[in-house]
């Protein structure tokens, strides 16, 4: 790569002075997990209740980013890892405008959801664990996948014949065969409440 010299320029309004605006404190929150286990529905919800209760949300997902920003990536160890370097690279700009952002991506691997964890500030990436077991995302197998998967039409499928690890940290570990899709939403919410991270002004 060839040497550019770059000099980075403080402007004016900070991440502070937007977070203030919008009453919340910006943060990631990085739903991980099998397909099929819930991880959009999930974000998806919260997303709507704190859009009702008057936050500014952005919410990352999978198969959307994929069509887009990431349309040049597989599903091969080296893709997934550039996948998620991207998505934690878009979520820190979007933390920085002050946003509350939700992502859904599997992110099968320990070491890049650390990455992006030591991207934001201390208190600024939630990890969240759609831990439902595999055996309930290949029975709603919503979009048929599995079934492929297991046929070997499908190559590097999470779970099947491609490791996903277990977080080891998570600070908010959900099972979604136990709990409603409101039930699971309020789970993140209540957590958000109780350290402080949005404040109730508009309920
Ligand atoms: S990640 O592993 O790189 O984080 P990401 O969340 O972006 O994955 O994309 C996963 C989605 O891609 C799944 O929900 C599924 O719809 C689709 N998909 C297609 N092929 C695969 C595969 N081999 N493994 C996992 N998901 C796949």
């Amino acid at each position: 790569m060839t040497e550019i010299e770059l000099v980075w320029h403080l402007h004016n309004v900070s991440k502070r002075n937007r977070s203030i605006q919008k009453k919340q404190q910006p943060c990631i929150l990085w739903f991980t997990g099998l397909s099929g286990a819930g991880k959009s529905t999930i974000a998806g919800a919260v997303e709507q209740k704190l859009y009702e209760m008057g936050h500014h949300t952005y919410l990352l997902d999978g198969d959307n980013v994929r069509h887009a920003l990431n349309k040049d990536l597989g599903f091969s160890d080296e893709d997934r890892i550039e996948n998620i370097r991207r998505i934690g690279e878009t979520s820190k700009l979007f933390v920085d405008a002050g946003l509350l952002v939700l992502t859904a991506f599997i992110s099968p691997f320990q070491s890049d959801r650390r990455m992006v964890r030591e991207l934001v500030g201390k208190n600024e990436f939630i990890e969240i664990h759609m831990a439902t077991p595999i055996e309930t995302c290949e029975q709603r197998d919503p979009k048929g996948l599995y079934k492929k998967a297991r046929k070997g039409e499908i190559k590097n499928f999470t779970g099947i014949d491609s490791e996903y690890e277990q977080p080891e940290r998570a600070e908010i570990t959900i099972n979604t065969t136990e709990l409603s899709i409101e039930q699971c939403a309020d789970v993140v919410i209540d957590y958000l409440k109780s350290n402080q991270m949005i404040f109730a002004y508009n309920e």
